[in-house]
């Protein structure tokens, strides 16, 4: 009889317990009962036992898997931060040669005007031409390299908005007559100061700037600047628009990628590395803003940099620090 039975019947019997006879049809189908029991509960127990057995083989197994993803992580990061390294070395003992090609070939330029040699005039020409492209592709590299190896700093001052844009327009200028098209400047005296890093500011300008003139033929190019208050804050918008060449919604996908143009023919038929739009979104994002595009094929393209009227303190150094 089962133990659990015999306390009950102890318990209600006495000691030594007879159990009336109409009883003990009942007392047996109890007592099956308990026995039963105790072996579902057995069962239950082994299976339980190796239930938690698995679980904690699957949790050991969890932890390793997550131990080598963060081993293979930590791994990638110094990868990526020792490429960028040799990177930005590199492109430091490259930009000091090409410095004095181009000093050089500038020198010689004007010796060969004044010796009134023209042949030589157009070879130098365009030496100091290739010169000065190769350094431009050097400090992209240099600047993306920067950015990815987090040794990028921005400067703020506050300085206004318009003079600067102006400058810029005269410097881009020549490039824009390039493909004979227009630049069309809209900066009204109300956008005032911005808090920001202008050297970057500028660079992005000139990048959007390069792009729409590069991307656009007999066309007009637009620079307009604008200061709204959203959530609170205060936004200056610098929108470059374009009659150009355009893109589809899937040649926008990558854009903003490094080394990524619209399509495999682009470096063919336009040059261009595919740092440019990188480069700008970075810098855009270290003071706290975006960079959007609308696009359509055919039609044109506008990239709009939004950016805080008063970038963040502590995103950066002061220009006093
Ligand atoms: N205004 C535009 N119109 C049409 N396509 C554009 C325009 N701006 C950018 N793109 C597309 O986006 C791609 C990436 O631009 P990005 O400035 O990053 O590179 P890039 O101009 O090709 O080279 P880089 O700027 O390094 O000289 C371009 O190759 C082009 O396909
Ligand atoms: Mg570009």
């Amino acid at each position: 009889m089962h133990r659990l039975l015999r306390r009950q019947l102890r318990r209600l019997f006495g000691d030594s317990p007879t159990v009336p006879e109409q009883w003990q049809g009942f007392v047996d189908a109890v007592d099956q009962a308990y026995e039963q029991f105790d072996e579902d509960r057995n069962l239950l127990e082994r299976s339980l036992d190796l239930s938690s057995q698995e679980l904690m083989g699957a949790t050991t197994e969890n932890a390793r898997l997550l131990e080598e993803t963060q081993q293979a992580r930590d791994d990638a990061e110094e990868a990526n931060r020792t490429k960028s390294q040799f990177l930005a070395n590199m492109s430091h003992e490259l930009r000091t040669p090409l410095n004095a090609i181009i000093g050089y070939s500038e020198m010689l330029q004007e010796d060969a005007a004044d010796l009134e040699n023209a042949e030589f005039e157009e070879d130098l020409e365009r030496i100091n031409g290739a010169g000065k492209h190769l350094l431009g592709l050097i400090n992209d590299v240099l600047d993306i390299s920067k950015i990815e190896a987090g040794a990028m700093d921005i400067y703020l001052e506050t300085f206004p908005i318009e003079p600067m844009v102006q400058d810029v327009a005269t410097t881009m200028q020549t490039l824009v007559e390039k493909n004979s098209n227009t630049l069309e400047i809209d900066c009204p005296d109300s956008v005032g100061s911005i808090h920001a890093d202008t050297t970057k500011i500028r660079q992005c300008l000139f990048n959007l700037l390069s792009n729409a003139s590069k991307f656009t033929e007999q066309g007009t190019i637009s620079l307009t600047v604008s200061r709204d208050t959203e959530d609170g804050r205060e936004w200056i918008s610098f929108a470059v628009g374009d009659t150009g060449i355009g893109m589809t919604e899937e040649q926008m996908g990558r854009l903003f990628e490094a080394f990524a143009q619209a399509e495999a023919s682009t470096r063919r038929n336009y040059g261009g590395t595919g740092l440019g739009l990188a480069i700008t979104r970075h810098f855009c994002e270290m003071m706290g803003g975006t960079v959007l595009v609308e696009s359509e094929a055919g039609k044109g393209s506008k990239f709009t940099m939004k950016l805080p009227a008063i970038v963040n303190e502590s995103l950066g150094t002061t220009a006093a620090d």
